[in-house]
């Protein structure tokens, strides 16, 4: 694989994209391949995760840069000159200053925390990767399992015109504590977590190889 670009947007703040974005890129290294991940959220936790990540293992193992939405594009060729996989990371809103993510994207992620006003959200974003010709895949989050919300989520969510991975990440508060140490899920997290991980970075390369 080279030069492929995931884009990670939800309108909805606190979904889940930076969790995606970086338990994404850690299984990615983890995989032989080389990563840059590019914050375009001016909250800069993708920034605090890299950071902390710096300061506990020394080397992080993979690239991190920022820039504006506009300078998507621009960072994006540069960063894909030297790395397989760009995973982008967006602030939690939907507007015009998404369509530079969305049109680099090979791949467009949508994390959605199991609730139906988190479902209501990926309209926009949705109608937006529609216009750029791109397929959004939603990725359930936060689910529990054997709850009849999560269910209910996933059932509806099979309505929209996107794509639903067949992986899911639970709610697990490794994910929260993993990141908070500038780890992934698979390098600290519980065996489930780290299975659920690997599962949907099967998936992923599996949809950017298609
Ligand atoms: N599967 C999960 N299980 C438990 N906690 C989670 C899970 N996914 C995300 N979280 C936690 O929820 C919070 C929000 O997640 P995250 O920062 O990834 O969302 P976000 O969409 O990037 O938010 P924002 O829109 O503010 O950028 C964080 O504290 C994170 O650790
Ligand atoms: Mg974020």
């Amino acid at each position: 694989m080279s030069g492929k670009v995931i884009a990670v947007v939800q309108q909805k703040g606190g979904s889940g994209k930076t969790t995606l974005a970086v338990n994404i890129a850690v299984e990615a290294v983890r995989r032989g391949l080389k990563v840059a991940l590019l914050d375009t959220d001016p909250q800069g936790s993708l920034g605090r995760w890299f950071m902390a990540r710096r300061e506990r293992l020394g080397e992080a193992g993979l690239d991190f840069s920022t820039s504006s939405a506009w300078g998507v594009s621009y960072e994006c060729e540069k960063l894909k000159r030297d790395v397989d996989l760009v995973i982008v990371d967006t602030p939690p809103k939907v507007d015009a200053d998404l369509r530079p993510a969305l049109r680099e994207a090979d791949l467009v992620l949508v994390p959605v925390a199991s609730s139906h006003v988190d479902l209501w959200a990926t309209d926009g974003v949705l109608d937006l990767a529609a216009r750029e010709q791109k397929r959004a895949w939603l990725v359930l989050n936060r689910t529990r399992a054997n709850t009849r919300l999560s269910e209910e989520v996933a059932q509806a969510a099979t309505q929209l015109t996107a794509g639903v991975t067949e992986a899911r990440l639970a709610n697990r508060v490794a994910y929260a504590e993993t990141l908070g140490l500038g780890l992934g899920a698979v390098e600290a997290g519980p065996k489930a977590a780290r299975a659920e991980v690997r599962a949907l970075a099967d998936e992923v390369m599996e949809l950017l190889d298609a």
